[in-house]
């Protein structure tokens, strides 16, 4: 299995930092656009359907994926490029990522937060290699948030500020729901209304969960909030920061993950996928292969085995 040095993972993040730095630019600048003109009170006209009539892409997803792929391509031409757009118009639908070096790029993930100027967008660029991600740049220019990681070297957000940025122990999980926490989670973009991905079902588990968790039952603790942003790279960003102690989403895209697991792995979090058909769902943590629908991110915090002990207080 062909490996990459230190010195080599550095530059490809110094790189991938500014990457990051100019997509976000370019998105900051395409919502000012619409902010001046007034664009987006006539959003309609400037998006269109992909899917169906959630799954959206704007002129300014295919302008950024077509610079960062561009920019990649210039200085790493033997790398494999992954984009969220490149696939909807038709690239490999085959298993997306395998062992090469493979950039893995949402040019702007929170599309919709972005249509309707809901500050929660940014660029995610993901590297991965052995199915493994090992940098991570998000770029949030709204909200002046700029994620980033690479192995062995630390995650940041602003470039200084290690993560997590706030220290709790680990939740604890079932049996009794877990106090104090903040949970996320995506509505993602299937409405079919058939048994494996209705709407209804997603909003009743979702109403039930947070009534649950927030103690209606009597049984668990008092869950803090349940949370939707919209962004899937930024949850996880925000569960490397420790601001959330758990997302999860089913029916997310490699895109919509890679650079927020190499966040949040690097900032010491865990995550864990439960997508039947490739048999994950026994796979060690540290295991977890790209290429599943469903994933579970927990913060970092102390050990699983302090937790366990603060469980009963
Ligand atoms: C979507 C967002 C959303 C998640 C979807 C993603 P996009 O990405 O991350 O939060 O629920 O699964 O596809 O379309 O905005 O790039």
């Amino acid at each position: 299995m062909a490996t990459i040095s230190q010195e080599e993972l550095d530059g490809i993040y110094a790189f991938a930092v500014e990457l990051g730095k100019q997509a976000g630019q370019m998105l900051m600048d395409a919502a000012q656009v619409r902010i001046d003109g007034g664009i987006a009170r006539s959003e309609e006209k400037e998006h269109v359907q992909k899917e169906n009539a959630v799954d959206l892409v704007t002129e300014t997803d295919e302008n950024v994926e077509a610079f960062i792929k561009h920019q990649i391509a210039e200085k790493y031409p033997q790398h494999k490029f992954v984009g969220e757009e490149s696939y909807s118009k038709g690239a490999s639908r085959d298993y997306l990522i395998d062992d090469s070096p493979t950039w893995c790029v949402d040019p702007l993930d929170g599309t919709v937060n972005y249509i309707h100027l809901f500050p929660m967008f940014c660029v995610s660029i993901g590297f991965i290699h052995n199915n493994k991600p090992l940098i991570g740049v998000i770029n949030a220019p709204f909200l002046k948030q700029f994620f980033s990681s690479c192995a062995g070297r630390g995650a940041f957000m602003n470039e200084t500020q290690r993560l997590p940025l706030i220290q709790k122990p680990i939740p604890a999980m079932p049996k009794n729901a877990p106090s104090g926490c903040v949970f996320s989670c995506e509505w993602g973009k299937d409405r079919r209304d058939i048994p494996d991905g209705n709407l209804h079902r997603k909003i009743e588990s979702f109403v039930n969960m947070a009534a649950e968790l927030g103690g209606r039952s009597g049984r668990g603790g008092m869950v803090h909030g349940v949370r939707s942003l919209g962004s899937a790279t930024l949850d996880l960003a925000y569960v490397a920061m420790g601001a959330f102690d758990i997302w999860w989403e089913g029916g997310c895209w490699e895109w919509d993950v890679a650079a927020g697991i190499a966040i949040l792995q690097e900032a010491g979090g865990l995550i864990t996928t439960a997508d039947p058909p490739r048999d994950e769902a026994t796979a060690p943590i540290e295991d977890v292969r790209l290429g599943s629908r469903l994933y579970l991110a927990i913060r970092p915090a102390g050990s699983l085995g302090e937790e366990t002990g603060r469980q009963g207080q």
